[in-house]
């Protein structure tokens, strides 16, 4: 059966390791395929995306191995510039692979990546800054060809700070000619492993004071070794999950700094917070206040990922909520299955007004993309009596083991 049970209710309590990032580790996968030779990428979590990610390198000629979380690419043969409809439209993070094919072989023919309905995401802003670096497109109805005779450095300003288009463009720049300059680039912590893997790996990227990037292209990169940090988002939504049911809980390994917005918010609601070197700790004692208002924002702001876990802790806490999406424009669709639960909350275009019931309850809901499939979960942990949550395998796209990690805290959960 592809879903998960929870009998909720259970206080939270204890300690539990926070896996490596999901968004992290995927670029710095398809950037192994820039580097003739071997690299070691450890505290990989295994995850439904990255063994997808595993798949499509080995299509295009890489041999990838795993020992424990540690994952072993070796790219030195890289001899297919084709990559087939349904692998790509499978997981959004696909397009990763377009910088990285056009750096290592200068031609590739892709059909549109895919990914969680949360909206349209196009690729628009990535493939103009690439048509910028010398890249023609000749786009198809589901596929499309990007080749360049040689990619050439380009001074960029993207109209949006979009997280992949940023990554793209770093991909396809660090082995161009001469130099690029990114501005408006986006800043979030997963842009900063990227390019903390590839200076391992010889790539020569300056970050400037005003939020630019300036990346100098080199002939060749080498084999590198890194590891991947903590999911900061991972640990935001077990943030949530006690929000939303109670409990004194350690995060080992929480990246605090990466979690400035939510642990705002966390205190807001009245949780008690604590941060050290080796991770966080929050204690939910009484039922939390609600959060007037709260839009999600870029980084440094409140994640958008973050956004339905919140909001199924928000659903049990006291008084009028105000959440605000404005990254993607259908990350409210688990209010159906929310409000089925007993929560009470209205849509009004891109603003959720939640107003705190005082308990929800166990019932069948469906998962239908990864952070709101794991904010049921977080739901379900709030609620009275039993809950299914069904399609797991969305929530595995990006949770190691969430039910081991909840169970870990004293919760009642499992595969069903
Ligand atoms: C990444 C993350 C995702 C996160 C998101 C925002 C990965 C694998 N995924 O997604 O978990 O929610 O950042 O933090 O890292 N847009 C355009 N045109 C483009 C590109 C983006 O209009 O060419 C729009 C999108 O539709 C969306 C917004 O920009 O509304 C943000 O997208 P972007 O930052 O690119 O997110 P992703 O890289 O897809």
């Amino acid at each position: 059966m592809d879903s998960i049970y929870i009998y909720g209710g259970n206080y939270l309590r204890g300690e539990t390791r926070i896996q490596g990032s999901k968004n992290a580790v995927l670029p710095i996968l398809a950037a192994s395929l820039l580097i003739r030779g071997t690299c070691v990428i450890k505290n990989c979590p295994r995850i439904a995306d990255v063994y997808h990610m595993q798949n499509l390198l080995q299509e295009l000629g890489c041999l990838v191995s795993w020992a424990g979380n540690t994952v072993t690419v070796n790219a030195f043969h890289v001899n297919d510039n084709r990559m087939n409809g349904e692998s790509v439209t499978r997981m959004r993070s696909s397009v990763m692979l377009l910088g990285a094919m056009l750096g290592r072989l200068g031609e590739v023919t892709m059909a549109y990546p895919g990914g969680c309905v949360i909206g349209r995401r196009p690729i628009d802003i990535h493939l103009k800054a690439l048509r910028k670096m010398g890249v023609e497109i000749e786009e198809q109805e589901q596929m499309f060809t990007a080749k360049a005779k040689e990619l050439e450095g380009a001074d960029l300003e993207l109209p949006f700070p979009s997280v992949g288009a940023t990554e793209n463009v770093i991909l396809a720049s660090v082995t161009a000619k001469g130099t690029t300059v990114l501005r408006n680039a986006a800043k979030e912590p997963e842009i900063e492993a990227l390019c903390g893997f590839l200076k391992e790996a010889g790539a020569d990227i300056e970050n400037k004071a005003d939020g630019s990037l300036v990346i100098q292209g080199v002939e060749e990169l080498h084999e590198a070794k890194y590891t991947v940090p903590a999911d900061r988002i991972v640990a935001g939504t077990y943030l949530a999950a006690v929000l939303a049911a109670g409990g004194s809980v350690f995060l080992e390994n929480a990246p605090a700094k990466q979690l400035e917005a939510m642990l705002a918010v966390a205190e807001e609601m009245g949780g008690c917070v604590t941060v050290n070197e080796e991770g966080i700790g929050i204690d939910v004692i009484h039922r939390l206040r609600a959060v007037p208002y709260l839009k999600t924002e870029v980084y440094p702001g409140f994640p958008t990922d973050l956004q339905s876990p919140l909001m199924a802790g928000l659903a049990v806490a006291q008084g009028q909520s105000l959440i605000e999406e404005s990254i993607f424009e259908n990350r409210f669709r688990i209010v159906g299955d929310l409000q089925r639960m007993g929560a009470d909350i209205e849509i009004v275009k891109n603003k959720a007004y939640i107003n705190g019931v005082d308990v929800l309850k166990g019932t069948e809901v469906e998962a239908e993309e990864l952070r709101g499939g794991a904010a049921l979960v977080v739901a379900g942990l709030a609620a009275e009596g039993k809950s299914i949550v069904k399609n797991r395998h969305f929530i595995e796209r990006g949770y190691e083991n969430i039910c081991k990690d909840l169970r870990n805290l004293g919760a009642d959960i499992g595969l069903g």
